[in-house]
């Protein structure tokens, strides 16, 4: 046996793998045996010794392990950054993986300086997340924000005014490239190495020979989406699971309209929704539903299939698509089904789900000129927490009448759910405070809470109502708050 320094254990009877992962790791190409399941910062630390990635939280919190991913797909090369801590080395199986170490130069790039300049950095043990994450920000062509990228990072001693100020600095010197091929500008800017121009013909190369890309799923194995959420409940039980890893299978990937229907496959991003023009057109306020949703790192990895199946009953993603009616298609070695998403739920962590299925699609009816939506929820903290309660409403509304309703939630019960009683109630009713109110005391009928550290059974159900209320004014804003009869009784 060997143990690896942060107490990873192995025995050699269990380094048997079935395949190759081959990747480029920084400006060097990777073939590896080792368990894919293995994260990508213990391989980077502790095979290549490349140290300069940190270990922080390994719980994709703190962003001390920030990498970029770079990623081949239609012709076109794009970087995202993630936290490594999280990271299968399966899922970089045909990437280009940028360590600090990979945007070295003699000197210092202009990230490195701006932190340098403005004194935003102390003990330096954030320091290379963030310059990671800003080099990311650096290498998009979207017109993101420069605060927004960091949103991943924490730092225990700096304070952050002054990373903030070396944030709008690099975001001040890197305004131009929206003119030009967003790469070639990095590196003629000399914010990333010349070597990166290499690297889309490279990957091309390394992604015809990579069979791991296209494995089949077989039944018994652990299937893994972004990982996100697996590796932080069982971090070391995966990095020997015998596992399929889902993101490198292409038809899982992609967002397509098909009449009024809107088509996802399952390994779809947080980030991939956020930049479909068919989603930003589909639900005007989507950026500001998905800022409330995990970081930036964390929206680069996750996928809606894994959120489904992780079947949390407060998935944020899941209670969105549950007011929307989603449809999932299962697919298994020999078949394929597809189900509502509300009948995929059939107890606390319960799912109508056989052996060997996986999550294909997701697919819901594009909201029309008389269809509302809203999404809420409610943390501990604004960001980057897991909700208290969250909830979606989509509503049919003509002539200030409601037609249809259909209301998810969660953290109110064992699953993620549709509040059937007080969604019936409300179709036919006209919109006013009144109506509104009498809808809240259906929902008491719908839920199930439990008094936990999120909150009392008393405070969840008053909560919900609440957010309840909130899908109405935002909404309807000529509702009048101060009418609402808003009643919190602790049991
Ligand atoms: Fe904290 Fe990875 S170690 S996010
Ligand atoms: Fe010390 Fe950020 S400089 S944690």
């Amino acid at each position: 046996m060997f143990t690896h320094a942060n107490n990873t254990n192995f025995t050699p009877n269990q380094i048997t793998f079935l395949f190759v992962i081959s990747f480029i790791l920084n400006d060097v190409e990777v073939n590896t045996d080792l368990p894919p399941g293995m994260t990508l910062l213990d391989f980077i630390r502790y095979e290549r010794r490349l140290t300069g990635t940190k270990i922080g939280c390994r719980e994709g919190d703190c962003g001390a392990c920030t990498v970029l991913v770079g990623e081949l797909q239609n012709n076109e090369l794009t970087y995202r950054s993630v936290t490594s801590c999280l990271m299968p080395i399966g899922n970089a199986s045909g990437k280009h993986i940028v360590s600090i170490e990979g945007i070295n130069f003699s000197g210092l790039n202009p990230v490195q300086q701006a932190m340098s300049d403005h004194g935003a950095t102390q003990c330096g043990f954030c320091t290379p997340g963030f310059v990671m994450s800003l080099t990311g920000f650096c290498m998009q062509d979207k017109n993101t924000d420069v605060i927004a990228s960091i949103d991943g990072n924490i730092c225990r001693c700096t304070g952050y005014k002054s990373i903030e100020r070396a944030a709008h600095s690099i975001d001040e010197k890197f305004k131009e490239r929206r003119a030009e091929n967003v790469l070639d500008y990095a590196v003629k800017s000399g914010f990333i190495p010349q070597y990166f121009t290499t690297i889309k013909d490279r990957l091309t190369l390394l992604q015809k020979g990579s069979e791991s890309a296209k494995k089949i799923p077989v039944e018994n194995s652990v299937y893994v989406g972004g990982g996100t959420d697996l590796y932080v409940q069982k971090h070391e039980e995966m990095v020997h699971s015998d596992s399929d890893f889902l993101t490198g299978i292409s038809s899982l990937k992609g967002i397509k309209q098909e009449n009024n229907r809107c088509i996802l496959g399952a390994s779809t991003t947080v980030t991939d929704l956020i930049e479909s023009s068919i989603i930003r057109k589909a639900f005007p306020d989507f950026l500001k539903y998905s800022k409330l949703v995990s970081s930036t790192p964390i929206r680069n990895m996750a996928t809606l299939g894994g959120n489904f199946v992780n079947a949390s009953p407060i998935g944020d993603f899941t209670i969105f698509f549950l007011a929307l009616e989603a449809k999932i298609k299962l697919k298994g070695q020999n078949t394929l089904r597809e189900i509502p998403l509300e009948d995929f739920y059939l107890g606390y962590k319960k799912l109508d789900k056989l052996p060997g299925e996986i999550v294909e699609t997701i697919s819901f009816e594009l909201p029309d000129e008389k269809t509302f939506f809203n999404f809420e929820k409610v943390s501990k903290r604004t960001n980057l927490d897991i909700a208290s309660a969250n909830s979606a409403i989509k509503l049919s509304v003509s002539n200030n009448t409601i037609s249809k309703a259909t209301i998810s939630a969660g953290g109110v019960g064992p699953i993620p759910m549709v509040l059937v009683k007080t969604s019936a109630f409300l179709a036919g009713k006209i919109i006013n405070e009144k109506n509104i109110d009498l809808a809240c005391a259906v929902v008491d009928e719908d839920i199930s809470p439990i008094s936990d550290a999120r909150g009392s059974d008393a405070y969840k159900r008053f909560l919900l109502k609440q957010l309840i209320r909130a899908h109405f004014i935002t909404l309807f804003p000529n509702l009048q708050p101060q009418k609402f009869n808003i009643a919190y009784e602790e049991h």
